[in-house]
């Protein structure tokens, strides 16, 4: 198939990528490049020794958008393209919505322009919010998100669910992804946050690379095993390969359709330290400081519905996920 992958420069969005062309696809990137390198592209390339088609376009103009669609003529689009740092959407909310909304509904205007209508969506599980039962399940409330990036991911889902039901053409998948983690086992592709990481496993691999002096570990007096947070910590390379999964699923369902992307284990936050020691050999330094605003005590998948109806499980291993991180980190000092 011929597959728009928009936001492709990115983290999740490259190492789809990568499985998508080994898988025979033929991909077009588009993204504006303001939170990625196009380095990360050549890096699909070498991997794959495939033909990666890209345009620096913003999904805001909505033109030179549509020109590369009809030029591409795409049978199905995977949507990462978002702005999506938490803290930030607090302080720029406006932007937020701006760029995540308004693209998201350039891209379909465009997409019913040429005629496509399969459309893979970036969720999240922050559209539940702080949920009051884990594992969380697909039926499980989509509460008010815990901050603006959250509700860009809610509405863009009600705007495209309204898409569906006014056009039955539509097949649109919403990946609620939990925590994507770790790097390509070839340490060519990785998460390359620009200046000082807000999420766990970059700031880790920094303070094991003394890159970083401690880690603060944001409040031990939560009521979980070990007092610390738990979160679904997923590999990558195990998302990227669900795209593939819901990309062959779309036909199979009307409408759209939500489905967990998680492994359905929770681990706390001093777990992943111990991983990644243990991976590594690296002392990690931390220190117990306040809890951070909007954290949510425990979120985890369960991810039945994906196994069961798009045939997805995730099967990496934490201990992967902290090896490959730190692979990337060791080869890649300084990202891209
Ligand atoms: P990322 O920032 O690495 O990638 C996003 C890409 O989109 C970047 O390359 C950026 O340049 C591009 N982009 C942003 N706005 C654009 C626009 N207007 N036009 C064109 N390109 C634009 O982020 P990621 O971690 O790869 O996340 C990809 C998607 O998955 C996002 O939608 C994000 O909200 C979602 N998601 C990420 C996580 C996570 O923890 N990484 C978790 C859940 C959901
Ligand atoms: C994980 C745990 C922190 C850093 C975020 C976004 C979410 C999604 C995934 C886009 C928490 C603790 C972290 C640190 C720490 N992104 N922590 N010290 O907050 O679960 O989810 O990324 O969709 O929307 O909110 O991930 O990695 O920031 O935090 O103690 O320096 O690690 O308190 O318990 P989070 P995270």
């Amino acid at each position: 198939m011929n597959v728009l992958v928009t936001g492709g420069a990115g983290y999740i969005g490259s190492h789809t990528c990568v499985e998508l062309l080994n898988a025979g696809h033929r991909v077009l990137v588009i993204d504006n490049l303001c939170r990625s390198n196009p380095e990360a592209l050549n890096r699909v390339r070498k991997i794959t020794g495939k033909e990666l088609l890209f345009r620096r376009i913003d999904l805001l103009d909505y033109d030179p958008l549509l020109a590369a669609l009809r030029e591409f003529s795409p049978d199905a689009v995977v949507h990462f393209a978002a702005l999506k740092a938490v803290g930030e959407s607090v302080r720029m909310p406006l932007t937020y919505y701006e760029n995540n909304l308004a693209g998201t509904l350039n891209l379909c205007r465009a997409m019913s322009a040429v005629n496509c209508k399969n459309l893979v969506f970036s969720s999240s599980c922050t559209v539940y919010g702080n949920p009051a039962r884990v594992p969380v399940t697909e039926a499980s409330p989509t509460q008010n998100a815990e901050c603006p990036y959250g509700r860009t991911k809610l509405f863009v889902e009600e705007i495209l669910r309204d898409a569906a039901a006014a056009d039955a053409a539509w097949h649109i998948a919403l990946l609620r992804y939990f925590n994507p983690v770790g790097a390509h086992p070839s340490g060519l592709l990785g998460e390359d946050p620009r200046g000082t990481p807000n999420n766990l496993l970059p700031y880790i691999a920094l303070v094991a690379a003394g890159k970083l002096p401690e880690l603060s570990v944001f409040g031990n007096d939560y009521p979980t095993p070990d007092g610390t947070c738990i979160r679904d910590y997923l590999h990558v390379v195990d998302l990227a390969k669900g795209h593939l999964a819901a990309l062959d699923g779309l036909p199979r369902f009307a409408g759209a359709r939500a489905w967990n992307f998680g492994t359905g284990a929770g681990v706390s936050v001093l777990e992943v330290i111990a991983a990644f020691a243990s991976v590594s050999g690296k002392k990690i330094p931390y220190k117990i400081a306040p809890r951070r605003a909007g954290d949510v005590v425990a979120t985890y998948a369960d991810p039945t519905r994906a196994r069961e109806e798009l045939n997805w499980s995730a099967e990496l291993p934490l201990a992967q996920m902290c090896a490959d991180a730190w692979r990337w980190q060791t080869q890649n000092p300084d990202g891209y």
